[in-house]
């Protein structure tokens, strides 16, 4: 089976701010992570490559300096962003992985935080990347991995789910070749852990926002038989903390 392309400008903005809001201190954490693979001197120029509604855009700036740029293809997305997540040091641009309007060798980070699996051409994307980093800069990938993932809380609803996600993301391996064919070498691969609710019912309500891309590859009964699993889970222990998730991110330069 091939899975279609997901623009965000059909469903996913709708519900992506309530959906996938990151507590602070997530967002902290992963600052924190990044600044260990990045050079100690501020400020830093950092484009965050598919930054969505600038969900971590404005964090970027506050952590490293900035400028930074948000570039994003869906305008949807991008309207949000500029909306929400407006900071002095950033600004956001329409643009995707394989065509950003910034100069040769002008930022010290790229981010793919997430965006990496919706990437159609990946090696015209690694091409890209390597013009825009400055020489010594760093690409930061936080994506799963087809080969390394397990099944996480929610999954265990959706019989598919986990299916569906191995075909969505690529492997630990094709990702590093990919970008290894245009210089940049694997320097580390970081687990991270996220907790993003408070209790399994928290959890349930924003999953049924939708705003994850997995739902756009179910049918609606698919979708709907999960979250009745998913009701009857909760229902017995809507206090229990969903389990935390482990995130893998990739760092090369
Ligand atoms: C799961 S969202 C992640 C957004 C943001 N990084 C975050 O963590 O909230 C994936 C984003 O990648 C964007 N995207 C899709 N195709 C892309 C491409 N070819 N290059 C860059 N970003 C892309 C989507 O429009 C969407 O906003």
């Amino acid at each position: 089976m091939t899975l279609k392309r997901v623009d965000y400008n059909d469903n996913q903005h709708k519900t992506y701010v309530e959906g996938r809001r990151m507590p602070a201190g997530v967002a902290a954490r992963w600052m924190e992570r990044f600044a260990a693979h990045l050079p100690a001197r501020r400020p830093l120029m950092i484009i965050d490559l598919g930054c969505g509604v600038g969900r971590l855009t404005p964090a970027l700036a506050d952590a490293f300096g900035g400028p930074v740029v948000g570039v994003e293809p869906a305008d949807r997305m991008r309207a949000i962003a500029e909306a929400n997540a407006a900071h002095p040091a950033v600004r956001y641009v329409r643009g995707e992985a394989a065509a950003m309007p910034l100069p040769d060798q002008s930022a010290d980070a790229v981010l793919m935080f997430l965006s990496l699996h919706h990437v159609p051409d990946r090696a015209a994307a690694a091409r890209e990347i390597a013009r825009v980093l400055k020489p010594g800069g760093r690409l930061l990938i936080r994506s799963p991995f087809s080969d390394r993932m397990t099944a996480g809380w929610w999954q265990t609803f959706f019989p598919r789910a986990l299916e569906i996600e191995r075909q969505m993301f690529p492997t630990l391996a094709d990702t590093a070749g990919v970008f290894e064919a245009v210089g940049l070498k694997t320097l580390a691969l970081v687990s991270v852990t996220e907790t993003y609710a408070s209790s399994a019912a928290e959890a349930a309500a924003r999953l049924k926002l939708r705003a994850i891309s997995t739902f756009e590859h179910m049918t609606e009964a698919e979708i709907e038989e999960g979250f009745a699993r998913m009701d009857a889970h909760v229902a017995a222990a809507p206090d229990a903390p969903p389990d935390s998730g482990e995130s893998d991110l990739l760092v090369l330069g």
